[in-house]
């Protein structure tokens, strides 16, 4: 959000406002709060999207305790992704036009009525698509997807372990991976193993079963890869699985800087021993650098999307400033897939 440009100003004269949820401080779900907002014109090269969709999502929730080394500062509107229509632009906008329909990912700011955007930061989205798809799309899907195509390269027929595997990032890895023909196990607490077993995955359960014996009972040659979320605390387990040749991705953020100087030299160290396998990193940050890559995966996701492919699990719709209330459900343990924050006239058909 942007302090030093125009105010919007009502026929009437007075400031026109929106509202936005903020973490005021460290802490669970409580500190989520609704406040409301002057509401500004955007300044040159920016446009102003009406948010229609936003995920709520693991990353959304390190943020707000400060669980990641690269926490925002509070008070802060969380919101890793938005879906919108752009409703403003500012002067020097040339690619983007009033009423298209967008999304970006934001890190921050997408729990709002209203953000303003960098021109250069937008993903053009199918106006055909569902709002709240598409919102799953820009981290959940995309994540799995240059995961399994750009850092681990998969052939089909290869066997890979998913770590963490009922929740949003894990449910779109079940799916891709399914359509790339892989063989996919999958950790996930025993409540939650029907969604595995529906997406063809098999399913073991982490708190009563040693995921490593049972993996290596059923595949003495080893996994090609291993994808785990949860910031490296599974590294030298899931490195064990491995055959030659085999790769283990971390996308998880470790908890805090130290933590993520720890896996850092863990990486360097495996990398650079003569064991035949690698271990790589993967984060969203690279979009700044090279667009283009991620461009191209958008628009293959919507096109799977569009084509009927792929079909996000969304367990809850929330009105977006009631985003404390699903912030608290996804802490709660229990959910399979994904929630989505919509605007409050995409929720009608949704109870
Ligand atoms: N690098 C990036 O750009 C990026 C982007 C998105 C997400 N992420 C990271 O990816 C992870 C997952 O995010 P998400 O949005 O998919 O979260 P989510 O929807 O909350 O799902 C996480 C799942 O992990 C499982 N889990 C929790 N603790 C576990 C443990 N100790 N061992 C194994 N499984 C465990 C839970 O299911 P069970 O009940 O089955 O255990 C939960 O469903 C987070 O760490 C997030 O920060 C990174």
């Amino acid at each position: 959000m942007e302090e030093n440009v125009c105010q919007e100003i009502t026929k009437e004269g007075n400031p026109m406002k929106y509202k936005c949820v903020i973490v005021t401080e460290r802490g669970g779900p409580e500190v989520l709060h609704v406040i409301e907002n002057d509401l500004h014109a955007p300044s040159a090269g920016k446009v102003r999207v009406r948010i229609l969709a936003a995920p709520v999502c693991g990353p959304d929730v390190s943020a707000r305790y400060g669980h990641t080394p690269f926490a925002p500062k509070t008070p802060f509107v969380p919101g890793y992704a938005v879906v919108g229509i752009v409703d403003a632009v500012g002067e020097r906008v040339t690619r983007t036009a009033v009423g298209d329909r967008v999304a970006a990912l934001t890190v921050s700011g997408g729990y709002a009525e209203y953000i303003l955007l960098d021109e250069d930061h937008l993903i053009p989205v199918p106006s055909t698509l569902d709002p709240a798809d598409v919102a799953t799309i820009i981290l959940n899907y995309l994540v799995a997807y240059q995961i399994l195509h750009r850092k681990a390269q998969v052939r089909a027929g290869d066997k890979v372990l998913v770590i963490g595997a009922s929740g949003g990032v894990g449910t779109a890895f079940l799916q891709l991976a399914r359509l790339a023909n892989l063989t996919v196990y999958g950790l996930a607490s025993k409540s939650k193993h029907g969604v595995l077993t529906d997406l063809d995955a098999i399913p073991i359960d982490y708190y009563t079963q040693d995921f490593v014996k049972v993996i290596k009972e059923a595949e003495p040659d080893g996994l090609d890869a291993v994808f785990d979320g949860m910031g490296g605390t599974y590294l030298a387990r899931g490195f064990s699985l491995l055959k030659h040749g085999g790769t283990w991705v971390a996308y998880g953020n470790p908890l805090s800087f130290s933590r993520l100087m720890r896996l850092l030299g863990q990486v360097f160290l495996l990398n650079v021993l003569p064991n035949g396998k690698s271990v790589k990193l993967y984060g969203t940050g690279a979009f700044r650098f090279r667009k283009r890559p991620f461009l191209e995966d958008w628009a293959t996701l919507f096109e799977l999307l569009e084509e009927g492919k792929i079909s996000p699990i969304i367990l809850r719709r929330f009105p977006i400033l009631e985003a404390a209330k699903a912030n608290e459900l996804l802490e709660s343990g229990t959910v399979v897939g994904n929630i989505v924050l919509l605007a409050p006239e995409l929720l009608k058909n949704h109870g």
